[in-house]
Parts: structure tokens; C-alpha cells; sequence
């Protein structure tokens, strides 16, 4: 059964067979979430790029569906977003329909090979059976490239105050904004971030939208990186600031990262969703992506996050938690209240047997140093856990199963601590080969993968003295694929 594979996510969306990168198109239409991804249906490690769809109605259960863009003469079809054509702007729509139009750069191997600064051009398609099927549009590409080697990855929105098309594109150290009146031509506005953030790496994979600030708008501006993130590799910073159709400026100091964990990349969020921001990354790092132990398929998608705005101290910060369309398949929920850890204590003394996946949440009134341990009978453990001092989260992988596939692998991660409150409140999202840790209300996102040699089917508490954990619940997480 292909989904049940060793390794194989139980929660999580990744394709039946082959290789998987960013998350694409991702546009909610007709009550269908759309998720088109980098796909490479040829092997299991990265080549010519299609972008591969898979649908949803609840976030949770995927659908694969057949591969909606293949490579043309223009090239390999790389990240892009797409749109709802409400109002028929680009004129490609049908006997009164709004066309669904997806915005991807077109990549030229040959001009890449030549060493040509103009290989990457921004091109599109449209669909007129609500996602269904894609036509390229006949005069592609619609933006060409004017001579910047990392030109690539067009998020586009529409501005309603000014009544046109903004496309985010990253342009190498910076993003540049365009805007368009029908998605067919566009016009340079502004750039942004040459001086400021992190450039550890390139720029790739950028989202500019709004969130509410209780009534006020606030703009966020993503900005994945590689390599140069805070645990090494891959990684999402973003910025809060304001836009006004032409530029973004933000007050930003110190760089902010969505998800501190190694495992969270080219995440984006979904188009058309109204007020809700949901977002999703790639669960894996540039670094060890195409060497990962996995045999039939490789790498996944994260948890869809519903992202939101929290004022600490003089700061915006976004926080992140899971959709509340995971507790669909919750199972056996069971809640403990006041459970005093001394040292060591099995969790399923106090749950009943432990099952993976599982969604464990922790909250407690004042706050020791303490770890949550996932392991099996072989010493393989991932540890996850606060250490009070440097107040910081950390998930350690470094004993956690296969790990020599790749050198920084097997690491120690951390992840700061937003909030100097004395009580705390954790979520777990654990799969059968990844975590997800959401820690005070989602301000600190840590995404680790990991690859035991036998599947864990424990789940220890520890404490350095005593701990005491004013709830606990604990629930299993039912397979998304039947
Ligand atoms: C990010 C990225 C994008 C590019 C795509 C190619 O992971 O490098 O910039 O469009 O992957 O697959």
C-alpha cells in the first residue's frame, strides 16, 4: 500500500510516487483547496519541473489529481501562486466564468547552461473548468527577464485600493513589486530589501498580504531563503510593515522567522481564502532534500497554518498554528489535569497506549526546564524540549535514527522564546517521521523531520527537578489516506 510505506507521512500531503518541492498555485475556489507543487514525476530526486495538484475540501485529506503544467519551450514550470480572475481581467475567461490564472516563472535549462542573466521569465496559464485542466497563454512569458539571474517564484494579489494586479517576485537579494491591470502586462513599481533581513542566501518564494490588527491593516511580506536560515539551509523569514499599492516599507530590526526548525521551506499562503490566511511550506531543507532515506517518493508538505498578528512588547509578530480543521481526525481525545513529572514519566500511564500520529498540547503555570522524548526500543529518541537559561525551545535529532546521509543532519535546533511569561503552552503535531512544535500560542514554530530505523512508539516526559503540568491532552490522529 503505497501510502503506508516506512516513512510515509500519515498526516501530511506528499505524492504517491517521486519528487516533491514547494507548494504551488495554492488558491481556494468553489469550496476546493488547490495545492499545485514543484513535481518531478520522473525520479526522486529534483529534475525538469511540472507542477503537480492535489485537492482538498477540508485542508487535511488530499487528492492527487493529474499533473496540470509539463515543461514547454520555455522551459521547466517553477514556483508560482495563482489567482481567481473574479472580474474577467486578463479576458481569458469563458461564457461568463472567472478563469483561475496561475503565475509561474518559466525556467530555460538551456540558457542556464549558457550562463545567460535571462533564463527565468514569469509566464501563465488559465483554467476554465475551475482548476481542472490548464492552458498555457499563447504569448508567454508575460514578464521577461531584464537581465537578473534569480528572477523567479511571482506571488500575485489583487489591490483592491488601487484596482490592479501586485506581483511579489523574487529578484536575487530583494523582491521587486509589479503591478498589472489584467495579468497580461506589467509594470515595475518598486523594490524592497536590498539592505535589510537576511542574505545569508538567495531570495525565493516571496508573499506580501494583509492581516487585521484589530481593525487596522498590517501588511506581512514573507521571504524564503537558501541557505542562511537560523538552524542552517533553508528558511522563512518575513517582515511587518506597510504597502501602498506602489512600495512596502517596514520598521523591522532583527529578522523574524516564521518557523525556526530546519524543516519549512517555500511556504506560501493560499489566494481567495478571505479573511483567513493559511499557509504551508515544503517539510524538508536545500540541504538534504534529495538524500533523505525515503525509497518510493521524497519529501512532503507541512501542516496547513492559519497565520494571525500578536503585539509583544513594542513588536508584531505573526504566530502560527495549525488549521482547526485537524481536529476533524481527532480521535480519543483525552484531557489530564495537574500531572506532577518527577524526572522521568511515561506519558502512556497517564493516556493509555501512545499511538503516532498524535497531537499531545502541554500547558503549565510556571515553567522548568523539561522534554518531551519520542523514541522506540533501539536508543533511537528525537528530544524536544525548553531550556529555561538560554530561554530557548530546542529539538535535538542527533540520536535520532538514520542520519548519515547528509552531515548536518544530525543537529541540535533552537529556537527563541517570545514571552517572558512564568506559564506556557506547547502543541505537538507528531507524524510518523516529522514534528511540528507550536509553543505560546504559535509566537515560536519549530519543523523537524526525522528517520528512525524502527518507528517510535514511545513518548517520555522529563524534568530536571520536578514539573508540574497543569493539562494535558493528548489525541490520535487518524490516517488521512484510506
Ligand atoms: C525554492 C526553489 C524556487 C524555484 C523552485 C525550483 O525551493 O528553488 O526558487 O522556483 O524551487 O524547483
Amino acid at each position: 500500500d503505497v501510502y503506508h510505506e516506512m516513512y510515509r507521512p500519515q498526516i501530511h500531503f506528499s505524492p504517491k510516487e517521486k519528487w516533491v518541492n514547494d507548494p504551488n498555485g495554492m488558491v481556494y475556489y468553489k469550496g476546493v483547496y488547490h495545492l499545485f507543487f514543484q513535481y518531478y514525476p520522473d525520479s526522486t530526486v529534483w529534475g525538469p519541473m511540472h507542477w503537480g495538484h492535489a485537492t482538498s475540501t477540508d485542508l487535511i485529506h488530499w487528492k492527487q489529481q493529474p499533473i496540470a503544467l509539463y515543461p514547454d519551450s520555455l522551459g521547466y514550470i517553477f514556483s508560482g501562486s495563482a489567482v481567481v480572475d473574479k472580474s474577467n481581467t486578463s479576458g481569458l475567461g469563458q461564457n461568463g466564468h472567472a478563469p483561475l490564472i496561475a503565475i509561474f516563472t518559466s525556467h530555460d535549462p538551456i540558457g542556464e547552461k549558457a550562463h545567460r542573466n535571462n533564463y527565468q521569465n514569469q509566464s501563465i496559464a488559465y483554467s476554465n473548468d475551475d482548476g481542472k485542466t490548464w492552458k498555457k497563454y499563447n504569448h508567454n512569458p508575460v514578464l521577461k527577464n531584464p537581465g537578473i539571474t534569480d528572477f523567479r517564484d511571482p506571488k500575485v494579489m489583487w489591490y483592491e485600493p488601487g484596482k490592479k494586479w501586485i506581483m511579489t517576485l523574487a529578484t536575487k537579494d530583494r523582491v521587486t513589486f509589479y503591478s498589472s491591470p489584467d495579468l497580461l502586462n506589467w509594470k515595475k513599481e518598486s523594490e524592497f530589501g536590498e539592505h535589510i533581513g537576511a542574505h545569508g542566501g538567495v531570495w525565493e518564494c516571496p508573499d506580501l498580504f494583509a492581516l487585521d490588527d484589530n481593525g487596522k491593516t498590517v501588511w506581512i511580506l514573507i521571504v524564503n531563503i537558501n541557505p542562511g536560515a537560523p538552524n542552517l539551509g533553508s528558511g522563512a523569514q518575513y517582515f511587518v510593515g506597510s504597502f501602498d499599492g506602489n512600495k512596502f516599507t517596514t520598521s523591522n530590526n532583527n529578522t523574524k522567522w516564521l518557523d525556526y526548525g530546519p524543516d519549512d521551506y517555500a511556504g506560501i499562503t493560499w489566494s481567495n481564502t478571505g479573511s483567513r490566511k493559511i499557509f504551508l511550506g515544503w517539510m524538508s531543507n536545500w540541504l538534504y532534500a534529495n538524500v533523505v532515506p525515503t525509497v518510493r517518493w521524497r519529501n512532503a508538505m507541512t501542516i496547513p497554518r492559519e497565520l494571525k498578528l500578536r503585539h509583544v512588547g513594542k513588536d508584531i509578530l505573526v504566530v502560527s498554528e495549525p488549521v482547526k480543521e485537524l481536529n476533524i481526525i481527532q480521535q480519543h481525545p483525552i484531557t489530564v489535569s495537574n500531572i506532577v513529572v518527577d524526572k522521568n514519566l511515561d506519558l502512556h500511564q497517564k493516556t493509555g497506549a501512545v499511538k503516532f500520529p498524535c497531537r499531545l498540547n502541554l500547558s503549565m503555570d510556571t515553567v522548568e526546564d523539561f522534554s518531551v522524548v519520542l523514541s522506540n526500543d533501539m536508543g533511537e529518541q528525537l528530544m524536544i524540549g525548553y531550556n529555561k537559561s538560554d530561554t530557548q525551545f530546542f529539538i535535538d535529532r542527533t540520536k535520532s535514527g538514520k542520519r548519515s546521509f547528509q552531515k548536518d543532519f544530525a543537529a541540535r535546533d533552537v529556537a527563541p522564546r517570545f514571552i517572558k511569561n512564568n506559564g506556557m503552552n506547547l502543541s505537538l503535531i507528531i507524524d510518523v517521521s516529522s514534528v511540528e512544535l507550536f509553543a505560546d500560542d504559535g509566537l515560536t514554530v519549530m519543523t523537524e523531520i526525522f528517520f528512525p530505523s524502527k518507528s517510535y512508539d514511545k513518548i517520555t516526559l522529563h524534568a530536571k527537578e520536578k514539573l508540574i503540568i497543569k493539562k494535558l491532552s493528548y489525541a490520535n490522529l487518524q490516517s488521512i489516506w484510506k
